[in-house]
């Protein structure tokens, strides 16, 4: 298989100083459900595959399957082979006969003043054996037909989803933020026969009109070459249409107007195969249009359980929250289907997290007793951002917490630890893609220590390497980045590209494949496209994509490193480097930063950023600008848009921004940078 050259993979010099480790409260040891190391032998090399049939034993099944890995056609690899089981039984119906009035959800809707709505595991299997009822039997969808839900964080979202599962139905949830358009070209890739969608939602500080975007979808779907049969409307208010688009004759239906009539109605799960498929999410990455990422059920549901264990340490007995998006896979591993499995209490929270002030988040927290908070770098940066001394206000009480989705700089990190879990809670920061289905890279959190801005070693009964750029081993402790990778199969890696085996060889594998006709998962390393690093004891800190690296006169730095190292400088919260065209040294780092509330931009400050990354790096990573700048464009799932700002900086245009979460902030950024 050839060995292109890919952007960004050779090898990269780091000049992180190692950061002391943190040692786990003695509190959380006694009560975790993983404190013995033992379980890193179990899970060896040695005793794999057999190792995940713990994560396996965690579910019910039907039928037990009788091989744990067929691994025999690389890299489509089934897991749990014979196994029958579903997903939507494992959520919900097995918990009755113990927890029945036990809460499963507590909704907690964007306005202040709106009452909580609390479902529990009972009041949700008839919810979702409803719904299930009607979607059979109203729309006559059968197992393997795909539906597309584009619903908000509402009690509707994981009900209609766990219908889905209980039915065979393959759902794609589609991030509700996303635009019409983006919906359409999910409708069309997956063959979706129904669109799911809910009239409106409240989102910062105001109800959105989301059936336009239905309307839109539709459209553009037609377009595409696949019409919906139907599009089913939730009203966020049953009864009381809140969107100005009208509803279209014979396409559109209330669905609270037809759900009356399934009341009581249960439905028999089907009987999935392990490898059958449970949903599709879709990527978007920097080139090419979406993946559908198609997870399986028994390998995905087995390794969501087993990394919801022992990660983030879920007991049925705690309050869990997680702030991201179910349209997102972390929604889907961390609110939906790990946490029910094991049969929690979960938070369901419409809004953002700085509505109506960003005490919110410590005000439900405190009065819902969460004590687990899940949420992203990005998060806890806007939250330091809005004032440090905030969450000192509030009495909750938090014995976990997790990162996820972009490094976290050791500041940032720290602020979290100290701030919001008040030197107490340990802190996870889990690694993981919408491809791989559940975290690789972690501490187990009885077990390690932390490390401020490393995720930790790989989890349990994963192998992961950082390869050069002729796929060699890189030696942990040589302070030299290369490419991270996962050498071995695991229950919830995805199963491949829906209907594209192709582009999911062509993207994940034949970077580094060493044998294309082999037959031996050895011969098939996982390529991530991440940087990476990893110290001397194991423990890998991640540098961001491997497209993110910048090469100044034949050095390559990462663009986190720089941006850590601004942030060591008190009054910044967020930074992002990008590279910019230089006439002698190819390019050179330029950096824009946000500053805390109510500081003021200033030349001194600008001056002790450039000292900072001088003593941090060092001469070579000398920024050409530091522009000091309000807030830094983003996607919607909170992730700095590095290209964006780069396009600026080399007073380009920067193409379409209308898919920001904060488009308008492109044009003050513009304004600044080109004057
Ligand atoms: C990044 C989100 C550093 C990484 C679950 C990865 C992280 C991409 C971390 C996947 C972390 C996620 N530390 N970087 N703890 N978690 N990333 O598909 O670049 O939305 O490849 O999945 O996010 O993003 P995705």
């Amino acid at each position: 298989m050839s060995k292109e050259k890919v952007p960004g993979s050779e090898t990269i010099a780091v000049h992180w100083r190692e950061e002391p480790l943190i040692r786990p409260q003695p509190e959380f040891v006694g009560q975790s459900n993983v404190s013995d190391p033992s379980i890193f032998e179990r899970f060896s090399e040695d005793n794999f595959p057999e190792c995940f049939d713990e994560y396996a034993q965690m579910l019910t099944w039907y039928k037990s399957w009788h091989q744990t890995l067929d691994s025999s056609n690389p890299p489509f690899y089934r897991w749990f082979v014979g196994g029958e089981i579903n997903a939507s039984f494992n959520c919900i119906d097995r918990h009755l006969p113990k927890r029945a009035g036990q809460v499963a959800f507590h909704f907690v809707p964007e306005p202040e003043d709106a009452p909580l709505v609390s479902i529990t595991y009972q009041q949700l299997y008839w919810r979702v054996n409803e719904m299930a009822a009607m979607l059979r039997e109203e729309f006559g969808l059968q197992r393997g037909d795909g539906v597309t839900l584009h619903l908000p964080m509402t009690l509707e979202l994981p009900i209609t989803m766990l219908a889905c599962a209980r039915l065979g139905v393959i759902h794609t949830v589609v991030f509700s933020g996303f635009s019409g358009r983006a919906c359409g070209d999910r409708i069309v890739d997956s063959q979706s026969r129904l669109l799911i969608t809910m009239d409106s939602y409240y989102r910062g500080g105001k109800l959105l009109d989301h059936k336009i975007k239905a309307d839109e979808a539709v459209d553009h779907a037609a377009e595409g070459g696949h019409t919906p049969e139907k599009v089913l409307v939730f009203r966020r208010e049953p009864g009381k249409y809140a969107s100005d688009t009208p509803m279209h004759d014979g396409r559109d239906v209330f669905v609270d107007e037809i759900l009356p009539r399934f009341k009581s109605r249960e439905i028999e799960p089907e009987h999935m195969l392990a490898e059958d498929t449970l949903f599709l999410m879709y990527t978007s990455g920097s080139t090419g249009k979406p993946k559908g990422s198609q997870h399986s059920t028994g390998g995905y549901l087995a390794y969501a359980a087993g990394t919801s264990k022992y990660v983030l340490d879920i007991h049925p007995d705690d309050v869990y929250w997680c702030m991201a998006d179910i349209g997102w896979i972390t929604g889907h591993s961390y609110i939906v289907y790990g946490p029910l499995v094991l049969g929690t209490t979960s938070v369901l929270f419409e809004g953002a997290p700085n509505i109506p002030d960003t005490g919110r988040p410590w005000r439900v927290s405190e009065q819902l007793g969460v004590n687990i908070l899940h949420t992203s770098p990005t998060a806890v940066r806007a939250l330091r951002k809005a004032g440090t001394e905030v969450p000192a206000q509030y009495k909750y009480h938090f014995k976990s917490m997790t990162t996820v989705g972009e490094p976290i700089e050791p500041e940032a990190w720290r602020w979290y630890y100290e701030a919001v879990g008040k030197g107490k809670a340990v802190i996870t920061d889990t690694w993981w893609q919408t491809e791989t289905g559940g975290h690789l890279l972690s501490t187990l959190p009885a077990i390690h220590d932390m490390k401020p801005g490393s995720a930790g070693p790989a989890l349990p009964g994963i192998y992961a390497s950082i390869l050069d750029d002729q796929g060699k081993d890189i030696k942990p402790g040589t302070s030299v980045a290369g490419s991270l990778c996962i050498r071995n199969p695991w229950p919830g890696r995805m199963l491949t590209i829906w209907r594209d085996d192709q582009r999911f060889i062509d993207t994940y594998y034949k970077r580094f494949c060493t044998n294309a006709e082999s037959s031996d998962w050895r011969d098939w390393p996982y390529f991530a496209g991440d940087g990476a690093v990893q110290s001397a004891d194991g423990y890998y800190r991640i540098l961001g994509r491997l497209d993110d690296v910048i090469n100044v006169a034949g050095h390559r730095l990462g663009t986190k490193e720089l941006e850590s190292s601004c942030l060591t400088v008190d009054v910044v919260v967020e930074a992002a480097v990008v590279a910019v065209p230089d006439e002698i040294k190819g390019v050179v780092p330029e950096v824009f930063v946000s500053l805390r509330t109510n500081i003021e931009a200033s030349e001194e400050i600008e001056q002790r950023i450039k000292q900072a990354i001088l003593d941090d790096i060092g001469p070579i990573a000398k920024p050409r600008n530091v522009w000091i700048v309000p807030d830094m464009p983003k996607t919607r799932s909170g992730k700095i848009m590095r290209r964006v700002l780069a396009s600026l900086s080399a007073k380009k245009d920067p193409g379409d921004v209308s898919t920001l979460a904060n488009p308008e902030i492109v044009e003050i950024i513009r304004v600044l940078v080109q004057k």
